[in-house]
């Protein structure tokens, strides 16, 4: 334990980032109007390289005309490998109103990825003398930035979250897998014959809510390819949650609702943190440290258990 306080993450709802590609402007007003609570609008891998330039008109386009309601309203700008990056980041900067509250960051593999975005984003706010600082979010999807992870975390005051990209980290790390999250059908233990399945992503999850804990960022699960699966997307958002994780993406409408209900603590989570909260506190009057709560040990660090929980809810009920 640090003498220092762990920074608290950003307090609005993060629990479904709805996607959709700059290039496909039908589906924008429809993605304003979904109960996503953060949109991101893509610049990059839906988008084909031909299609860039129009995809950024369309995308400027939008944040100044489309009724975003008080969603997070994000763009993914193309990687720090590609040739597109800079003129997303300077085009989007220059022209896009003050609507725009982020830019996604992808396949980031270092802290001075960040640096280097973080410069030219400075640089055109105090020139176009824009009010509003514009926040970060990054995607963790290579083995560079899972190896990274804590430095990227730590890299600009602009970072409000960080999101893990399976599909791009699978490839990355030479995973023999061409699934987009969830279940993979050859990572199994055997057991009398009878096959269990382990979570090939646990460990890239906990790092990147281990980095986010410390330095304050919202912890966020990626996509889930296979949209025609409502329980395999219920399964690894369930999973995502326990650890720590605050919401998850959605690449196809139908996995908006699945996302917001896993990510609000149910109504018995909530009941069960409040009755904890009062059990302590009537333990705390009677010069006790612990005490029982059906039949199990609660003790102080059961408050704070509780208050993650009930603190998530009347966060969520304020928005
Ligand atoms: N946001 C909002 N609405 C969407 C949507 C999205 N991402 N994807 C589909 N819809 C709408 C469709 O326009 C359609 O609306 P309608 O009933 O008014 O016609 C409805 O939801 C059903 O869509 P469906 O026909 O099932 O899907 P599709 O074939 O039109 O599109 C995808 C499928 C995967 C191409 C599309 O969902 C998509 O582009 N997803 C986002 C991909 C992306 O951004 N990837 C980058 C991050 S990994
Ligand atoms: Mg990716």
């Amino acid at each position: 334990m640090s003498f220092r306080l762990q920074p608290p993450a950003p307090a609005r709802p993060n629990r479904c980032q709805l996607f959709g590609p700059g290039s496909n402007t039908k589906l924008f007003e429809k993605m304003a109007a979904s109960a996503a609570d953060v949109v991101n609008l893509d610049l990059e891998d839906s988008v084909a390289p031909s299609d860039k330039g129009i995809a950024r008109k369309n995308i400027i386009e939008a944040i100044n005309s489309v009724d975003w309601g008080k969603k997070t309203l994000s763009v993914r700008i193309n990687s720090l490998d590609s040739p597109f990056w800079y003129r997303d980041v300077v085009d989007l900067l220059e022209q896009a109103g003050e609507r725009l509250d982020q830019i996604m960051i992808p396949k980031v593999g270092c802290g001075a990825d960040i640096y280097a975005v973080d410069a030219l984003v400075t640089a055109i706010e105090a020139a176009k003398g824009r009010k509003k600082r514009i926040a970060f979010e990054v995607i963790i999807e290579s083995a560079a930035g899972i190896a990274h992870v804590e430095d990227i975390a730590a890299a600009s005051p602009r970072l409000e979250a960080m999101s893990l990209g399976a599909a791009d980290f699978a490839a990355s790390m030479g995973m023999q897998t061409t699934g987009i999250g969830g279940t993979q059908e050859d990572y199994y233990m055997l057991r009398e014959g009878q096959r269990y399945w382990s979570d090939p992503w646990h460990w890239a999850q906990t790092a990147i809510v281990a980095a986010c804990r410390t330095h304050g960022l919202l912890p966020v699960d990626g996509p889930f390819g296979d949209f025609s699966d409502d329980e395999g997307f219920r399964a690894q958002a369930r999973r995502s949650a326990t650890l720590g994780m605050v919401g998850k993406w959605a690449i196809h409408p139908k996995q908006i609702a699945i996302a917001n209900e896993i990510f609000t603590p149910s109504e018995t989570a909530v009941q069960e943190a409040r009755e904890i909260l009062k059990a302590m506190e009537e333990a705390k009057a009677r010069g006790e440290g612990a005490t029982t709560y059906k039949g199990r040990l609660v003790d102080i660090a059961s408050i704070k258990q509780a208050e993650v929980i009930v603190k998530q809810s009347e966060m969520i009920a304020g928005q």
